[in-house]
């Protein structure tokens, strides 16, 4: 019988570009899926960009844009990933779709009606200036313990202690500066410390294989509670004060949905969105939206990472239970990828390797397919993207074993045999030694082993490469009376090669696909079932796979940005810093007096044609003329925001030629380190009263 499986991965925040630590999520989840389709399963792949919450609201606010803007700009960027690295999604939508408003209101009522709902008055720190409560990340001040100061509203990175901002020492709010004052305000609580939500969430927390067994050691942690009382689960706070980017609350003026209560909604959301566009049933699904998810038979299956366990086993579940609706069959928890020993890939931090320079420098996307799918398996480890281990993994396994047998083979078969494949004597326990292949790989696939399902593919692809070498084909060929020989023994080659090609199909469905219609002249892609069929015939082979070339990897890492530990080691005194790099080794006076820095004033600026990223300014320096210098600060301003303003402009760097013109100069403007997951530029400008010439010192 078909499964009806419905599969989610984390909905990404929409204020940046995709780091590869989403891609491997995405990855993980494509492989399942393609390989739960190739088992004729029917599935639904969906997912959605997380657009609401205050720091998307901040950042856009900052980069001049209404937060409408800002996430759609960042959701053009999301197909080139997609596209490139063959993720299959069958939708993807938004938080901020008309559908996610509606089904997250309804889901609320729902719960109100259930009376999980309460309203309590929390106080808290709420900026004068910008007129809104500061979420913690947003207030700033001396620790109450060591006094270290600008240290962040929950704990300090200097002594490590964990307290309230309300604890904090001369807090400050880190969008105005401005001392916030302690203010009370309604809130929304959904209520997890119920005991229906907590009888309700131990029976779902420990079905029968519903967990991995680590997630469940999390979860029953916390659900204990000590001999004081402590610990336990606390009522969930699901509102927000306006000005707030998200949901309105139902019957609530003013108030929204925290993010995370409407995000995970974004998954029935966008799954609505592909129904009722009627892609479903295009694709054989005939029921509607509604039908399908009262379906008790269907699946509900998300891929999360290790730091969101607790809204996805907690939270979600019960917000589904108690709204009446299907609770999630599974929750598949991955670790992080980390990139040169240990650091770790995160959302806020996108070091290491950008997926769109990957692809970029022409770099295969299914190597990076492989090598993740070769290193993952069901547990919350965290992987490490080791280059070394890419190039051997990727040029010894995949071009050394899998798609040299079918180059090697496949020429004897087309000069000696015009395509043609024979089989000598009994086939049977070749097919017997496939099948068993076929019936491992395909539980380990089942089971998010895929580094065993690979490990036992790629012995495969040994015995196979054996058996032909020990044949010693080069020498039957040159004998015209063993000829039968040297077609049968090509021919169990290609035959082992359809079924390594078949079985690598949900971690290489591009290659495989070549494989599948160029070489086995399907006019389909490759099923399950064509693992087991004897081909009768195969094409001339066309190269398939290039083997990597170690500079490409060399090309591919960003230059590293100082390590805070390192430096910190050298002696001196590293915080924290938000830009993301440490301050740079210390200068004399006369080293900085090296630098002429001017004000200058930017009395033309225009588009560089060409170009995505500079900008073409005319400065006045206070000299005779005026000077040209190219900016790479397009992203950020547009000609007519910059016009007329006054900057500082390096007037002593030497001038530089470009490929649009001479750059005379450099404008100051301020960024983090890693451009790519911190998007934002700021020009930098005088206060008022200065004027074109005058030196900065
Ligand atoms: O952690 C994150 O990146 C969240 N944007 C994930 C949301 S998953 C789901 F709940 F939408
Ligand atoms: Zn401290």
């Amino acid at each position: 019988m078909p499964r009806k499986i419905f599969v989610t991965t984390a909905l990404p925040y929409a204020n940046a570009p995709f780091h590869v630590g989403h891609m491997m999520e995405y990855i993980q989840a494509d492989i399942w899926v393609r390989f739960q389709r190739m088992q004729g399963h029917a599935l639904h792949f969906v997912c959605a960009d997380d657009a609401h919450g205050a720091p998307i609201m901040i950042a856009a606010d900052k980069a001049g844009k209404t937060p409408q803007q800002f996430v759609a700009e960042v959701a053009a960027g999301r197909q080139q990933y997609l596209d490139g690295f063959g993720i299959s999604f069958d939708n993807w939508s938004s938080t901020d779709a008309p559908e996610n408003h509606a089904l997250a209101q309804d889901i609320y009522r729902q719960l109100r009606k259930e009376g999980l709902i309460a309203v309590k008055s929390v106080e808290q720190f709420f900026d004068p200036v910008k007129a809104m409560f500061l979420p913690d990340r947003y207030i700033k001040g001396e620790c109450p313990v060591c006094g270290a100061k600008d240290q962040n509203g929950d704990n300090c990175e200097v002594c490590a202690s964990v307290y309230a901002p309300t604890d904090l020492k001369n807090p400050y709010s880190a969008l105005s500066g401005a001392a916030p004052v302690l203010k009370s305000s309604e809130h929304y609580f959904f209520q997890l410390s119920s005991q229906r939500c907590l009888d309700f969430l131990k029976r779902w927390t420990n079905a029968p294989g519903r967990l991995q067994p680590e997630v469940l050691n999390k979860i029953s942690e916390w659900f204990k509670v000590d001999e004081q009382g402590h610990g336990g689960l606390a009522d969930w706070d699901i509102s927000r004060d306006a000005p707030y980017f998200g949901i309105e609350i139902p019957d609530a003026p003013g108030k929204y949905f925290y993010v995370w209560l409407d995000a995970p909604v974004g998954y029935l959301a966008s799954l609505k969105n592909y129904f009722d566009s009627g892609r479903a049933k295009a694709r054989g699904e005939p029921r509607s939206f509604d039908e399908f998810l009262a379906d008790p038979e269907v699946e509900q299956v998300h891929f999360i990472g290790k730091d969101i366990v607790y809204f996805h086993t907690l939270f979600w579940p019960a917000m589904l239970q108690f709204s009446g609706r299907k609770v999630p069959d599974k929750v598949f928890v991955h670790g992080f990828i980390t990139v040169g020993g240990g650091e770790k890939m995160s959302k806020s931090r996108g070091t290491g390797i950008s997926p769109l320079r990957y692809l970029e420098l022409g770099m295969n996307a299914e190597w990076l397919r492989y090598y993740i799918a070769a290193k993952l398996n069901s547990h919350v480890e965290d992987i490490e993207f080791n280059p070394e281990d890419f190039v051997a993994r990727i040029n010894s396994d995949l071009v050394g074993k899998y798609v040299n047998i079918a180059s090697r083979a496949a020429n004897f078969i087309n000069k000696r045999f015009a395509g043609e494949l024979r089989f000598l004597g009994d086939t049977g326990p070749m097919l017997e030694a496939a099948r068993a292949t076929a019936a491992a790989v395909q539980e380990s696939y089942d089971g998010r082993e895929f580094g065993k399902a690979l490990r036992d593919i790629m012995a495969a692809a040994d015995r196979i490469n054996a058996a032909f070498d020990a044949a010693q084909p080069w020498v039957l060929a040159k004998d015209e009376a063993r000829l039968a020989e040297l077609q049968d023994v090509c021919s169990r080659a290609l035959q082992g090669f359809r079924l390594l090609s078949v079985l690598l199909a949900p971690v290489l469905p591009a290659l495989t696909r070549r494989v599948a219609r160029e070489l086995f002249l399907l006019d389909r892609d490759f099923a399950w079932s064509d693992a087991l069929a004897l081909p009768t015939r195969v094409a001339v082979y066309q190269h398939l796979m290039q083997r990597v070339d170690a500079k490409q990897l060399d090309a591919l890492f960003e230059p590293s940005t100082p390590d805070p530990a390192a430096t910190a080691a050298a002696g001196s005194i590293v915080l924290p810093l938000p830009g993301g790099e440490a301050i740079a080794p210390t200068i004399t006076i006369d080293d900085f007096a090296k630098l002429d820095l001017r004000i200058a004033r930017i009395v033309a600026c225009e588009k560089v044609e060409g170009s995505t990223k500079l900008l073409k300014l005319t400065l006045d320096v206070g000299e005779a003329a005026t000077r040209t210098v190219f900016s790479g600060i397009q992203s950020a301003y547009t000609p007519e925001q910059l016009v007329g303003k006054l900057t500082v402009v390096v007037a002593n760097l030497a001038p530089r030629k470009m490929k649009f013109g001479l750059s005379e100069g450099m404008v100051l403007a301020a960024s983090h380190a890693d451009e790519k997951s911190h998007p934002g530029l700021f020009v930098l400008e005088p206060h008022a009263g200065a004027i074109p010439g005058l030196r900065v010192r």
